[in-house]
């Protein structure tokens, strides 16, 4: 990783994750586990939203891409068939002092990186985790969580052509969890045991898998721009020799300057015809498209956009990140982009001792309620209750004051700029749908 830095460092991060509702330690009246991480009622709204940006870019807006929701439980001859019960192996060392066990390829100077006992040579340890169908566990019923989703579009190949009729080039795109029995995860939540992923299995004529991989790499690259992050924070890094996976013809990782350094948030790869043929092999069925240029039945070539939700809520919570001096006091605020924020709107009254500011409030709130996802809050003072959606990222916020009740208006103050404008109550919600670019 690089010597970069960015400005916030990842405690900072995590600790406002907890403290304002975004991320949880899983399990933690039980001491936590490793890995596993609950999103609480901010995170949760996060993660939708890049979801839902996600497959509205990539399914809605395209033609040429259908989505799937494939079992994170499938037959273990799949993962026989795709090379993952052979290869998704990590090199281990164990301290023979501590007993502590590290990834051979983490570890610096030959030594335990802990006390700096002898380690043992390397041992290849797969990373898939697995689990039982049924109520023997025994071989035959041995199976893995899906380590990435894209198997599932790869068995279903045959069934989307099936019933859509596409031609190629086309693709199938998936959101799901993924599993990984990672060795250290580590970085808060960029690598853990449990995930999500978004990805697309774009099917193309072989000869022009270089070229469409390219036009991937770029529109990813900008996808991530388009939605706040900034560009300097973001590189392309092309993967090399052994760093391949056994799959693939070529890599480029999206990579992000996290808190801790340069680390990769999504991976395109070139996977050729690799994982069709497999599947042939080990199923006996054909995964073919007729190609009308030369009438002949071939296998597609694949390129895969592949992204970590939990990393892409992670590196948008970062570079949302900002710290400024307002009247000589520090403003925390997340500078999301409308379509991620995952409160679009809070209300507040001005006065929580009048209860006619309080039953308006509450009404412009519900009106608001079917159009956006919306926050009604007295519990604080007013400067307080600013605060609170700043770090939470919320772009607006409306004041219930007693000149309301004389000129049925209320103050929508604007997040980033802070300024305040007056609107009329029946102006509020169609004013909101146009300045979160909806209008
Ligand atoms: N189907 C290809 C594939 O799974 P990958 O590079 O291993 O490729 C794709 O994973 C993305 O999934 C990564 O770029 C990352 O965003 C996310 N990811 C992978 N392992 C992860 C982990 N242990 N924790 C969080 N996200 C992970």
């Amino acid at each position: 990783m690089s010597e970069a830095k960015t400005t916030v460092d990842m405690d900072t991060i995590a600790s406002l994750c907890k403290r304002r509702g975004f991320i949880f330690q899983s399990s933690e009246i039980y001491g936590g586990v490793s890995g596993s991480w609950d999103y609480g009622p901010f995170g949760v709204e996060l993660k939708r939203n890049i979801k839902n940006v996600w497959w509205r870019d990539n399914v809605q807006r395209r033609d040429d891409i259908i989505g799937l929701d494939a079992g994170i439980l499938m037959h273990s001859r799949v993962w026989e068939a795709s090379g993952h019960i052979e290869g998704f192996t990590d090199p281990l060392v164990d301290c023979k002092n501590c007993k502590k066990r590290f990834r051979a390829d983490h570890v610096v100077d030959g030594r335990c990186p802990e006390c700096g006992g002898e380690l043992t040579e390397p041992r290849m340890f797969n990373l898939m985790l697995k689990t039982f169908l049924g109520p023997v566990e025994d071989e035959a019923s041995l199976t893995y969580l899906r380590p990435e989703t894209a198997q599932g579009m790869f068995v279903n190949f045959a069934n989307v052509v099936d019933v859509s009729r596409k031609k190629l080039p086309f693709g199938i795109a998936q959101i799901g969890k993924a599993f990984r029995n990672e060795i250290t995860p580590r970085n808060f939540t960029f690598r853990t045991r449990e995930f999500e992923q978004m990805e697309i299995e774009y099917f193309v004529k072989p000869g022009t898998d270089e070229e469409w991989h390219e036009r991937w790499v770029e529109e990813r690259f900008e996808w991530y721009i388009q939605y706040g992050m900034r560009r300097e924070y973001l590189r392309l890094r092309q993967h090399e020799g052994e760093e391949l996976a056994h799959y693939a013809k070529a890599t480029y990782d999206i990579e992000y300057l996290f808190p801790f350094g340069w680390a990769e948030l999504e991976g395109i790869s070139n996977r050729t015809d690799f994982d069709l043929r497999q599947h042939t092999l080990h199923s006996g069925r054909e995964f073919t498209c007729f190609d009308e240029d030369t009438e002949e039945h071939i296998v597609p070539y694949i390129i895969e956009p592949s992204g970590g939700v939990d990393r892409a809520a992670l590196a948008f919570l970062a570079d949302a990140y900002h710290e400024e001096k307002v009247r000589k006091r520090k403003r925390v605020v997340l500078r999301f982009h409308p379509d991620l924020a995952p409160i679009k709107v809070a209300v507040f009254p001005l006065l929580r001792n009048r209860p006619e500011l309080v039953a308006l409030a509450k009404e412009i709130a519900s009106d608001l309620r079917p159009h956006m996802m919306t926050m009604y809050d007295d519990t604080a003072s007013i400067g307080r209750l600013y605060r609170r959606q700043d770090e939470i990222g919320t772009p607006f916020c409306i004041t219930v004051d007693v000149e309301t009740l004389e000129d049925n208006a209320v103050t929508i103050r604007d997040r980033d700029s802070m300024e305040q404008m007056r609107v009329p109550v029946p102006e509020v919600k169609d004013t909101l749908l146009e300045k979160l670019g909806r209008g």
